[in-house]
C-alpha cells in the first residue's frame, strides 16, 4: 500500500470512484432509510445513525488529522457539546483562558454541571493546585480565538497524561494542513469545518477525530446517533469537495498572512499585532507545532471605538463579518460579535477591547489586501 501524503490524502481518502458508475466523485446518498435483507441484516439501517455520503466524510477527516475515527456533526458547537457529554456529568474541566466564545458559554451557561477552570498557558501552571478528583480533560484552542495564543500541544499533553487526563485540542484556527494534534500527543481534536476545512463560507459543520478508537470511539458513535446533531448528506458532500483543495488554500492563506502581518505590523496606527509568524513569544513554539502560521491574525487599532468604525466602513476588499478560513477577507469585532457572551470584565481582563479586530485574511492578490488595509487605516 502506497503511504499518502497530505495533499494526496485530502483528494484520495476516503473514497475511490464509484464502483456502480465508474462516477470519479461520489453520489450524494440522500435516502433517509436503507432496505434490510431481514431485520437487523444491513450495511446502512437509518441515515441518522450512518449513511454513505457522511461515511467518506468522516474517513477522509480521520485520514487528514491523523487519527483513528472520526464523526461529523451538524456545527462546531455540536462537535463540542459531544465531547461535554462524552465525560458524563458533575465534572471539572482545564480550559485555556482564550477560547472561542461560544465555547465558553457552552462550558459557563449552558453546561452549567460542569466547572472549569481557565488556565493562562502562557504563564507557569502549578497542575497539583488546578487538578481534582473531578477534572476529566484538559481543552485547549490553539492558536487561540481572537489572540492567536499558542500552546505547546506536545508539552501540555505530556503533563496531562502523568495526571491521566486526555487532552483535546480545538484546531479550527490551524487547520489540519498547518497543525495535527493528534500526531503532537493531543487525544481528541475538535473542528468547526464551517471555516478552513469549508473554506468558502457556505457550510456549517463540526467535527471530532480520535486517537483511541476503544476508549471513545462507541460511546461518541452513540451519541452522534442518539442526540442526532448529524450534518445532512448534501453538507457531506460539499465539505468532502471543498476538502480537497485544503492544501492550496492553506499555502495561499499561509502566504498572504505572512505579509499582511509583515505589512501591519510596522504600521503606525497598529499599536499591538497577534500573529504567531509575528509574536516573538510565540514564533518559536509556533514554527515547532506548525507548518503555517496561517491568515487569522488581530490587531489593536490605536483609536477608539468610533475610529475602529471608520476604518471597518472604508474597508472595500474586507467584509465586516463573522466566521472565518473563507477565500474572501473578512474581518470581525470579538467585543461586539463573536465573543459579546463573554462577561465584559472578563473580556477585559483578556484584552479583547473595543480596539481589537479579527482578521481572517483570505487568498485574493495580497497586493490588494494591502491597498485596502492602507487606504483604511489613512482614515482614521
Ligand atoms: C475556534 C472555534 N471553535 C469552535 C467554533 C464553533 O463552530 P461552529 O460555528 O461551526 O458551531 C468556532 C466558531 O467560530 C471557533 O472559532
Amino acid at each position: 500500500m502506497v503511504k499518502k501524503k497530505f495533499s494526496t490524502k485530502v483528494i484520495h481518502s476516503g473514497h475511490g470512484s464509484d464502483n456502480e458508475t465508474g462516477a470519479v466523485m461520489p453520489p450524494i446518498h440522500l435516502s433517509s432509510t436503507f432496505k434490510q435483507n431481514k431485520p437487523g441484516d444491513f450495511q446502512y439501517e437509518y441515515a441518522r445513525t450512518k449513511n454513505p455520503s457522511r461515511d467518506i466524510l468522516e474517513k477522509l477527516l480521520a485520514s487528514i488529522e491523523s487519527g483513528k475515527q472520526a464523526f461529523a456533526f451538524s456545527s462546531g458547537m455540536a462537535a463540542i457539546n459531544t465531547v461535554c457529554d462524552l465525560f458524563g456529568e458533575n465534572y471539572h474541566v482545564i480550559c485555556s483562558d482564550d477560547v472561542y466564545g461560544g465555547t465558553r458559554r457552552l462550558f459557563d451557561k449552558v453546561k452549567t454541571n460542569i466547572d472549569v477552570t481557565y488556565v493562562d498557558f502562557d504563564t507557569n501552571v502549578n497542575w497539583d493546585d488546578i487538578v481534582n478528583d473531578r477534572t476529566k480533560f484538559v481543552w485547549a484552542e490553539t492558536p487561540s480565538n481572537p489572540l492567536m495564543k499558542i500552546i505547546d500541544i506536545k508539552n501540555t499533553a505530556e503533563i496531562a497524561h502523568g495526571f491521566k487526563l486526555p487532552v483535546i485540542c480545538d484546531n479550527t484556527f490551524a487547520s489540519p494542513y498547518n497543525q495535527r494534534p493528534l500526531e503532537l500527543g493531543a487525544d481528541l481534536v475538535v473542528s468547526s469545518s464551517t471555516k478552513y476545512l469549508g473554506g468558502h463560507s457556505d457550510i456549517v459543520g463540526g467535527s471530532i477525530v480520535i486517537k483511541d478508537q476503544d476508549l471513545y470511539g462507541e460511546k461518541i458513535a452513540y451519541l452522534q446517533n442518539a442526540v442526532g446533531a448529524i450534518p445532512s448528506p448534501f453538507d457531506c458532500y460539499l465539505l468532502t469537495r471543498s476538502i480537497k483543495t485544503l492544501s492550496v488554500r492553506m499555502q495561499k492563506h499561509n502566504e498572504n498572512g505572512e505579509k499582511i502581518a509583515g505589512f501591519l505590523e510596522s504600521h503606525p496606527k497598529i499599536t499591538k499585532i497577534h500573529y504567531p509568524g509575528t509574536d516573538q513569544k510565540y514564533k518559536s513554539i509556533a514554527s515547532k507545532q506548525m507548518s503555517g502560521f496561517g491568515g487569522m491574525m488581530s490587531v489593536v487599532l490605536d483609536t477608539n471605538l468610533e475610529g475602529v468604525n471608520t476604518f471597518l466602513s472604508n474597508l472595500k476588499i474586507f467584509t465586516l463579518a463573522e466566521s472565518l478560513g473563507g477565500v474572501e477577507s473578512l474581518i470581525e469585532h470579538p467585543a461586539i460579535m463573536t465573543h459579546a457572551s463573554i462577561d465584559k470584565k472578563i473580556r477585559d481582563s483578556l484584552g479583547i477591547s473595543d480596539s481589537l479586530l479579527r482578521l481572517s485574511v483570505g487568498i485574493e492578490d495580497v497586493e490588494d489586501i494591502i491597498e485596502d488595509l492602507k487606504q483604511a487605516l489613512e482614515t482614521i
